[in-house]
């Protein structure tokens, strides 16, 4: 989409880790910032720190899951601001641990934020994006949306299911001719933001900057980029998880470190 210059955009999970981070990186490119989360303090604090470095943003509380808070949010929105050019659909959770030891409350709080939060999102800011001269939708999946995760099981599939959701929407929007709204899907292996402390990197990978991948992020969206694979093996995963024999790319799953890698999770909670 070329120069993000005065371009609006919404963050979800703006208060902390990549939302944050990525609020810093699209406010270097001289966007404004719709941040919102789900915390008023900290949404507040990355509000205030964006405000006293230049940037034009406004802060929101909002669940993802509560849809008459999204409709709220929007009419807000466009009554301070306007409508937004470029959605970040970043807010996300992970209760890790046995299938069984883990409540099943918290598996379905995970497909209730990762997965329906993403869609009534979607739903209620693409109009948005399509009025716009040049919008772009951007969904933050993971490298576990490629592979079956042991101790991540609701986490991993609901990455699936965002994967899926966003190939779909890329499809329809290019079926119908609407060249001018991207679509970028991002699938990062671990982040060093604390939602997965404890958990292994794959064997080769490290714990991945925040920085360093909101750049490749904000990047991404410049140049209409469709993925984000990082770091280098999730660039081949899916081929080794398609191609192979299932047994086999089990065996380079185990290799890797991947179908032990949530052995050790705390998250937060470390
Ligand atoms: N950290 C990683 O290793 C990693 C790897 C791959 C993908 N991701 C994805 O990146 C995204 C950001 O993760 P992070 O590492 O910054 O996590 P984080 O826990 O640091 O931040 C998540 C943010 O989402 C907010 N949030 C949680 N539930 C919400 C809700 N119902 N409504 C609105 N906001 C809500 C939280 O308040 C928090 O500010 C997530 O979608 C995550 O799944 C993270």
């Amino acid at each position: 989409m070329g120069s993000l210059q005065l371009k609006r955009v919404l963050i979800t999970g703006a208060a902390g880790g990549l939302g944050r981070t990525l609020a810093k990186h699209f406010a270097a490119e001289g966007c404004e910032l719709v941040l919102t989360d789900l915390h008023e303090e900290p949404l507040e604090a990355t509000r205030t720190e964006l405000s006293q470095s230049g940037t034009r943003c406004r802060a929101y509380v909002l669940d993802v899951t509560d849809d008459a808070a999204i409709q709220d949010v929007r009419r807000r929105v466009h009554e301070d601001l306007g409508a937004v050019d470029i959605l970040v659909n970043n807010a996300g959770v992970v209760f890790g641990g046995p299938f069984l030891e883990v409540p099943l409350e918290q598996h379905r709080l995970t497909y209730r934020v990762n997965v329906e939060g993403v869609v009534a999102m979607t739903h209620a800011f693409l109009p948005d994006l399509m009025e716009s001269s040049r919008g772009h939708l951007t969904f933050i999946a993971s490298a576990s949306g490629f592979i079956g995760l042991p101790n991540g099981s609701t986490y991993a599939s609901s990455k699936w299911a965002v994967i899926g959701f966003a190939e779909s929407i890329r499809a329809e929007l290019k079926a119908r001719g609407t060249r001018h709204v991207g679509v970028t899907t991002v699938c990062p292996t671990y982040i060093d933001t604390g939602m997965f402390t404890g958990a292994k990197p794959p064997k080769t990978a490290k714990m991945l900057d925040p920085d360093e991948i909101a750049k490749k992020i904000v990047e991404a969206v410049r140049k209409e980029q469709i993925w984000v694979l990082e770091p280098w093996i999730v660039k081949v995963t899916p081929f080794i998880k398609n191609c192979l024999p299932t047994k086999i790319a089990d065996f380079v799953a185990d290799a890797f470190g991947a179908s032990s890698s949530m052995d050790q999770w705390q998250g937060h909670g470390s």
